[in-house]
């Protein structure tokens, strides 16, 4: 594996431009800051205690962990693992105990317009029932239970249910197809699913079950015994016998139940992530080492002030940034955050700007591709509202390039917030490389700095340390407590993945440049991973789904840049013989597009399904990506003298 070159300077050329204009901390900023540059000197003083110390700090536990980290079976890591929590207590009860009851935890806004207020104490009040709800179902500890919900509370109030009962959580983003779904729900033997007979989408409900009943028609799902539904869009379901109302349940389930305490190994949850093969790899997080990273790096990055802060992380709850940053960072904080359903636009252009002046919202979190659609529609619209409330704003999901970085910080931020640009991973569980605000002088487009506690290295090919100036391959030299700890049902498969590229080290998959100041700029995906509006999408995955249509002989799928989602999926298809003759090539592509769209789900489908006579291939027959593209971004066509046959770029690029 090798750096794709022209990447490279593609993502340096507009990045060079801008590394001399830094932004240094202002002094209000940092006069009532939480992290200063002491958490850089504890941390590398001796990372191991400091995890411990930051781990007593911000967790209760009810019994003690005397060891932090166990590597003797690397690297499937145990952190404190002689320790005992309940990982919804400290999310709630703790929090009620403290006599912080009648904090907000949540200010709901329905993509329909309802809204709802809901307080700690409410919070749990509901977390309690739904966990005796689901016992009542069989749940107990160690079951796998699916989760396909739009972004409501009651998502929210189900995650926090199963953790609390020792169960494993698994969400699956209401944009996936019953295909996607059924193979999920397949790989973790789920005992139970939780849906929506549907959620709102521009004032129309997009229904949710039917997704589930196809899904449960499938093969491999005889595990699930119930399947719970909340009322949420009245549109009509179908019923059948293992179906059960939320409503109907919660209501005759007992009101309080005692939190039992687990050890820290306790699975969590289990989270689908893409990966390089067409198999969808189950990431697997525990609870007292994720529980630790997701506060800590939720109070230290977006410096949280519990008692008067308003939060507010746009994600899904089907992404582990919704995991991580609007359920279990932000709760084991303390925290009052926004949860909203809808898109940005919805019902009128400015929805989230009017959101943040509703509520007051201080610190922002959301995707470079968000940003880029707001510059898209115009700065007129943020500038028609207040947005003074914001102090700090956060960018996740791909690199923010330099212009929608200045972008965000002028228009937004009106000049005067600090940005953090965090990367990180569904396998990493938490922020990894980020600004500390209040500490850290910052690098538009860069994501700067490992955090305190965290070691990261940029390698050649062969594992060398890259000197300041050079670029490589992002990896983690220590274990981290929210690293994941495998993948469902597949150890080898792990090791394989993430530690056999660079032994003893993790690789995450991600290419970046170290700057004369040491700083980290990620460069993006060095594997056959592409990033689509911050979503994490497989190659392999799309290219299987489009060959399993009748009508494709041959799929080759791409990333290309896109101005507004980072990357889009372009697709280059081949069609059978019996297929290709007398079709018209845009229903063709049409209706692999909805194909697509089926098997994984909306979120893949192709902006572009290319059909071609042949693809580029080497004479040893392995399919040239690179010059895809170069095709699928309109560039110049690279070296194709390697190529069986060299016209074939020629025709390709003028069928584009
Ligand atoms: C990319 C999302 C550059 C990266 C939390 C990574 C980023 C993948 C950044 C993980 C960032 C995420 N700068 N690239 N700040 N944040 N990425 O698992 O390619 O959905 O490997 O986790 O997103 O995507 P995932």
């Amino acid at each position: 594996m090798t750096i794709p070159q022209q990447d490279q300077t593609r993502a340096e050329d507009t990045r060079e431009h801008t590394a001399e204009t830094t932004f240094p901390p202002s002094p209000e900023f940092i006069a009532d800051a939480i992290a200063d540059s002491g958490l850089h000197d504890a941390a590398s003083a001796d990372r191991v205690a400091f995890w411990a110390e930051q781990s007593r700090a911000l967790l209760e536990w009810r019994t003690p962990f005397t060891s932090t980290l166990d590597w003797s079976d690397a690297p499937f890591a145990r952190w404190f693992a002689d320790g005992e929590l309940n990982v919804a207590e400290n999310c709630l009860d703790r929090h009620v105990r403290a006599g912080n009851g009648d904090r907000v935890a949540i200010h709901f806004e329905g993509a329909n317009g309802d809204t709802r207020t809901i307080t700690y104490a409410q919070l749990t009040a509901d977390v309690q029932r739904a966990a005796n709800m689901l016992a009542g179902l069989g749940v107990g500890q160690g079951d796998r239970v699916v989760v396909y919900l739009p972004l409501i509370p009651e998502a929210v109030v189900t995650m926090l249910a199963i953790a609390r009962l020792g169960a494993i959580h698994s969400v699956v983003f209401g944009g996936f197809s019953a295909e996607s779904l059924r193979a999920r729900i397949e790989d973790a033997g789920a005992k139970v699913v939780v849906t929506a007979d549907g959620g709102w989408r521009r004032g129309a409900v997009s229904p949710l079950k039917p997704a589930v009943d196809e899904a449960l028609q499938g093969e491999g799902t005889e595990s699930v015994e119930h399947v719970l539904v909340v009322q949420r869009g009245g549109n009509d379901v179908a019923w059948t016998e293992r179906d059960r109302w939320w409503h109907d349940e919660f209501a005759a389930a007992e009101p309080e139940h005692e939190a039992q305490a687990f050890p820290a190994e306790t699975p969590l949850f289990i989270l689908y992530t893409s990966g390089t093969t067409g198999k969808p790899k189950g990431i697997v997080h525990t609870s007292g080492g994720y529980l630790t990273q997701a506060a800590y790096t939720h109070k230290n990055v977006f410096d949280m002030h519990p008692e008067k802060d308003v939060y507010w992380c746009t994600a899904d709850i089907g992404w582990i940034t919704g995991h991580t940053y609007v359920v279990y960072g932000p709760l084991a904080n303390g925290v009052t955050q926004v949860l909203y359903e809808g898109t940005p636009d919805e019902p009128q252009p400015g929805r989230w700007w009017d959101l943040v002046d509703s509520y007051g919202v201080t610190v922002l979190y959301t995707a470079p591709t968000a940003v880029r659609a707001a510059m898209k529609a115009g700065r007129q619209i943020p500038e028609a509202r207040s947005l003074e409330s914001l102090r700090l704003l956060g960018s996740v999901g791909e690199p923010i390039n330099p212009e929608a970085w200045q972008w965000y910080r002028q228009v937004i931020g009106h000049d005067r917030t600090p940005i953090v640009d965090t990367w990180w991973q569904t396998e990493t569980g938490g922020i990894m490389i980020s600004a500390l605000p209040g500490v850290t002088k910052l690098k538009p487009g860069a994501a700067q700095t490992p955090l305190p506690g965290i070691v990261a290295e940029i390698v050649d090919d062969d594992g060398h340390r890259v000197d300041p100036g050079g670029s490589g391959y992002l990896t983690i030299t220590e274990p981290w407590p929210a690293m994941a700890r495998g993948i469902w049902g597949d150890p080898d498969r792990f090791v394989e993945t993430y530690w056999s590229r660079f032994p003893g080290r993790y690789f995450a998959g991600d290419g970046a440049r170290l700057d004369g100041e040491g700083d980290i700029w990620v460069q993006g995906r060095v594997d056959d991973v592409m990033n689509v509006s911050g979503h994490r999408l497989s190659t392999a995955e799309i290219e299987s789904a489009l060959v399993g249509h009748e009508g494709v002989a041959e799929a080759a799928v791409v990333g290309a840049a896109d101005e507004t989602t980072g990357q889009a999926v372009v697709a280059f298809v081949i069609l059978t013989t019996e297929a290709s003759e007398g079709v018209d090539r845009v229903s063709a592509a049409t209706e692999l597009r909805n194909w697509v769209g089926k098997r994984i789900g909306a979120i893949a489908k192709p902006r572009q399904v290319v059909i071609v006579p042949e693809l580029p291939k080497t004479r040893s027959g392995k399919i040239m990506r690179r010059l895809l593209r170069d095709a699928a971004e309109g560039r110049r066509i690279g070296d194709t003298t390697t190529l069986a046959d060299p016209t074939i770029m020629a025709t390709i690029a003028e069928l584009m």
